[in-house]
């Protein structure tokens, strides 16, 4: 492939920046463009230290459009973006829904635009099971015909929004676009070097990076929210994969835009490992894969939570020859290291 042609916004992020490494093991040197509001520069060290050199990196605010513009002036050979660049806090976005139908939106409508002036190229958007809302337990696991239903958060609604500016783009009269939309289900642990992982800006809201600092005494306890859902042990039940794991789906997604012969589509795939576990399981089983204790309180449930989804991956099984099978000790191990490096660095303000 040649040079500078495959651009990652937001690459400096969490699933991003394991993309990007998973990428240069495939032989490509991606244009990294991140604004850094929830990132760091410690990550952009990481991945350098782990691909062997510095990769090429843009500040870039996707959601300018004068700064994307020049983004693609400078780098003529863009076609393939894969396009991680949003914010993605469930909660945050309850509270503040401009911030985040302007920045998710724009960001991705201002690389569309690029993409439509050079007449042809392919995105790979980063979706969520999200857009599924909250399903009904016959629909379990969720493949990718079931139904959307209404998004339980402003964050899940620019998903939804996106994925229709994506096939509104795509299925245009005489559309070069070519699209795949990956539905993430939950992603969790971190590089095996712990030289990249979750990195989240002041406090998190993810379970995981709450379980790992509880494991580094950053926290004292992990609150569950909420033991008495319709499930076998009453906590929330979610499909978690390891996000190694799903930066491979990225490249199995990159390939197959490659080899694309028609022009003008969309595809759904849903990213999961096929397997729900509940709260106490992951606390268990971190506990266990890491011979540590984790003290944990059940606490109120959680506005807005989804009482328990899981993904049917065989879609993104069969047709990209994907599928997330990292064993989940390794996933928990990796996830430990990293937090326990995090703790010895002096992190700076991105
Ligand atoms: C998981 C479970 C909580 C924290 C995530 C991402 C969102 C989107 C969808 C990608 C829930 C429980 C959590 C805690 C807890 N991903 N929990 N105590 O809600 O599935 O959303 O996936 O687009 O961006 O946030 O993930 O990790 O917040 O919660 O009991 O301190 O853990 O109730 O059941 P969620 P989560």
């Amino acid at each position: 492939m040649r040079e500078g042609t495959v651009l990652v916004t937001g690459g400096v992020g969490y699933i991003g920046s394991h993309t990007v490494v998973e990428l240069y093991s495939a032989g490509y040197r991606p244009i990294i463009a991140d604004n850094l509001s929830n990132s760091s520069p410690v990550i952009l060290e990481g991945i350098s230290k782990i691909v062997g050199e510095k990769p090429i990196f843009e500040r870039v605010d996707c959601a300018n459009q004068k700064e994307v513009e020049a983004l693609f002036i400078n780098y003529p050979n863009i076609e393939y973006v894969i396009h991680f660049a949003a914010y993605k806090a469930v909660g945050e976005s309850v509270e503040k829904p401009l911030l985040y139908y302007r920045n998710n939106l724009l960001s991705l409508i201002n690389v569309l635009e690029q993409l439509e002036k050079r007449g042809r190229g392919s995105l790979i958007f980063s979706s969520s099971c999200t857009v599924y809302g909250n399903p009904d337990p016959k629909d379990l696991p969720i493949d990718e015909s079931a139904p959307l239903r209404p998004a339980s958060s402003p964050y899940g609604a620019t998903k939804q929004m996106c994925e229709e500016i994506l096939k509104d783009c795509a299925e245009a009269p005489h559309s070069k676009l070519n699209a795949i939309s990956l539905r993430y289900f939950n992603p969790i642990g971190a590089h095996p070097s712990a030289l990249i992982g979750e990195l989240p800006q002041g406090e998190p809201q993810n379970l995981m990076p709450i379980v790992t600092q509880t494991a580094t005494g950053e926290r004292e306890r992990v609150m569950v929210f909420g033991d008495d859902y319709n499930t076998p042990d009453g906590s929330c039940i979610r499909d978690y994969l390891a996000v190694t794991d799903l930066a491979k789906a990225h490249l199995a997604a990159l390939k197959s835009l490659e080899s694309a012969e028609e022009r003008g589509s969309i595809q759904y795939f849903n990213l999961g490992t096929g397997r729900g576990l509940s709260v106490f399981e992951v606390l268990n089983s971190f506990m266990e894969a890491n011979s540590i204790e984790i003290p944990y309180t059940v606490a109120p449930r959680r506005a807005g939570d989804v009482e328990q989804v899981w993904a049917n991956p065989a879609k993104a099984n069969r047709e990209l020859k994907w599928s997330a099978d990292t064993p989940l000790p390794e996933i928990m191990r990796s996830a430990y290291r990293w937090e326990s490096r995090l703790k010895e660095l002096p992190l700076k303000e991105g």
